[in-house]
């Protein structure tokens, strides 16, 4: 080996010791005759001296190192005069004697400090320099805890882990499918799988009962803070169990890691419903660190000759503590704020509630202060409170409180970093209409099954279906999520229909899992963690899951350090029969 020690390890009981170290010059400066470096590797910083009083060779090629060139240093171990007590090495210092350069290095194109600054482009072009920063380093490191923590649970717990293949037929999960051409099959294409769901259900029929895996996952969707068109999925599926027994297992699975990683011990996850989560929040995966509820004001409003609110089909609030000083620019700003074509309303109301008691509000030429005092309580506003009021469609509007909720939430402090709130987020509905076309569509995927109970909705309203399905949310991020599922052909045929899909097509499609469920399936359910979700989280409680990620892309899908997507050879295309029209 080409040293005896990590650069994290030395201290104080290692002093007289000779010793060999190797890593990457993190810093030099020179000193009367001293050269001093921080020689860094993966494990920590260890400070390196050379003399040139003493050997003016030596201190001359030290002099010559250069900002990460990779070195190996022999020497002795001495206790430092000046100590520092930041890091686990500061007690000690080598003196060096021998110095080989392994090799050099050009200047690094931004630098490696914790705040670095390089632009976000620029890092992933040269991801290796990033990744010498403690900041990614630690976060790729950590991310092997959670899936080993992960690993250790699931063992525990009787699953198996069982690959299933990337070359495969489209699993829907509602975005679009990355397409592979074959050249064997000229003409027809594989798709990447945007979940192994169908595999792992297949899994069941074929009696292998507790089923995980850790696995890459391609979705050709739009992208975000967190979420990328490759991402690792951790898959579970189990047979013969009910939804109780699903959210217990993969509960003590959050908790465990969390434990192991963290030592963060989590309450009893809380349940919610869908529709509580769509009233109180105005979304299905809300962030409970804090209040500032939406409340429904349609009841109270109208009636008072404002045609705005009158006519409209919802009305909501949500009370901002202590924002009744808002000024009117700031309020203005709000108003912008929910009518971006993001969000799409069609304006924002505010009532003033002053700490003295008094109330204003953009709306004094309808409504008396007794009537705005009704709104403050319907609003569970105090004094000193600003009530932000949005009108128009339900889905519109609560899209605006929501964002509205969690921009002010953000501003105000109140989402605490140091805070998990686990929620899982149950009975969600079956099917949502799109707008456009009228169809039905699956809100999970096509595989959910629904309560009994609601079977004779199929006939009378489809959007009361609700899905034996749940999702775990933490801190507002959408962690994971999964169902009970159909294991039955003719319900699953009944499903297809449902979504617009002919026999024809469904048989073509899904043939192989409608045959699997004729030949003795049992009852099954599973679900699947975003690992890059759940590390970002667990680790750094933040949402940007490139900063867990080896090698990410950035938001157009490029991968900036290798290039891609790049064009292929003419002779590439035609071995694959592809003619290119990129009109
Ligand atoms: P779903 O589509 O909800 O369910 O995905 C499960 C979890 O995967 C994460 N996730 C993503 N993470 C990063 N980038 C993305 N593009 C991305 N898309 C999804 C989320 C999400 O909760 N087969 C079902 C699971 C099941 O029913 O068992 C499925 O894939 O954290």
């Amino acid at each position: 080996m080409l040293r005896t020690h990590t650069c994290g390890e030395l201290t104080i009981k290692n002093v007289e010791q000779e010793v060999t170290l190797s890593g990457w010059v993190y810093r030099n400066r020179e000193m009367g005759g001293l050269t001093f470096v921080d020689l860094r590797d993966r494990y920590g910083v260890t400070q390196l001296v050379f003399d040139a009083n003493k050997d003016k060779a030596l201190g001359e090629k030290a002099g010559k190192l250069g900002r990460e060139f990779v070195i190996k240093a022999s020497g002795k171990v001495v206790e430092r005069s000046s100590k520092n007590t930041k890091i686990p090495t500061g007690e000690i210092e080598i003196i060096v004697t021998t110095l080989d350069i392994l090799n050099a290095s050009k200047t690094p194109p931004f630098t490696l400090e914790e705040e670095t600054d390089g632009g976000e482009d620029l890092r992933m072009k040269y991801r290796y320099l990033d990744m010498r920063r403690d900041a990614i380093k630690n976060n790729l490191l950590n991310r092997h805890k959670v899936t080993k923590a992960v690993r250790e649970y699931l063992d525990g717990q009787g699953f198996a882990d069982i690959e299933t293949p990337f070359l495969i037929k489209t699993t829907p999960e509602g975005a679009r499918d990355f397409i592979v051409p074959s050249r064997v099959n000229k003409g027809e294409f594989y798709a990447l799988p945007q979940s192994p769901q169908t595999f792992k259900q297949i899994l069941m029929v074929a009696g292998f009962d507790r089923y995980y895996q850790i696995v890459r996952c391609f979705r050709d969707e739009d992208l975000r803070a967190d979420r990328q068109p490759e991402f690792t999925q951790i898959d579970c599926e189990m047979a013969f169990v009910e939804q109780e027994d699903i959210l217990q297992i993969f509960e003590g699975l959050v908790k465990n890691v969390f434990k192991k990683v963290r030592d963060i011990e989590l309450p009893v996850f809380p349940r919610m419903t869908y529709a509580d989560a769509m009233r109180l929040y105005g979304n299905d995966k809300p962030d409970t660190r804090f209040g500032m509820l939406i409340h429904d004001l349609s009841t109270v409003v109208k009636g008072k000759g404002f045609k705005v609110l009158d006519d409209a089909e919802y009305v909501g609030a949500i009370a901002v503590t202590g924002a009744s000083e808002y000024s009117r620019s700031q309020t203005d700003e709000l108003t912008e704020f929910v009518k971006r074509p993001q969000i799409g309303a069609k304006g924002l109301i505010y009532v003033k509630y002053c700490a003295d008691g008094s109330l204003k509000s953009s709306v004094d030429k309808f409504y008396t202060p007794e009537d705005l005092k009704k709104w403050a309580e319907a609003a569970e506003a105090k004094p000193g409170d600003l009530i932000l009021v949005v009108s128009g469609s339900p889905s519109i509007s609560r899209r605006a409180l929501c964002e509205l909720r969690l921009e002010l939430g953000t501003r105000l402090g109140l989402r605490d970093k140091n805070k998990y709130n686990p929620l899982w987020v149950v009975d969600f509905p079956l099917l949502e209409q799109d707008t456009e076309t009228g169809r039905w569509m699956p809100c999970h995927h096509p595989f959910t099954s629904w309560k009994k109970e609601d079977e004779h909705y199929f006939e009378t309203d489809k959007s009361k279906i609700r899905a034996n399905a749940y999702d775990l949310v933490i801190n507002g991020v959408e962690i994971g999520g999964g169902s009970i599922r159909i294991h039955d052909r003719a319900k699953q045929e009944k499903m297809f229909t449902t979504i617009g899909m002919s026999k024809q097509e469904a048989e073509q499609k899904f043939a192989f899992i409608l045959n699997a469920f004729e030949y003795g399936a049992p009852p099954h359910g599973g679900l699947a963690f975003g690992l890059d979700r759940f590390c970002s989280m667990t680790i750094a409680n933040e949402e940007n899951i490139r900063e867990f990620i080896a090698f990410p892309k950035n938001n157009a899908g490029r991968d900036m350090m290798m290039e891609s997507p790049s064009q292929v050879s003419e002779e590439q295309l035609k071995e694959l029969g592809i003619k290119l029209d990129l009109k």
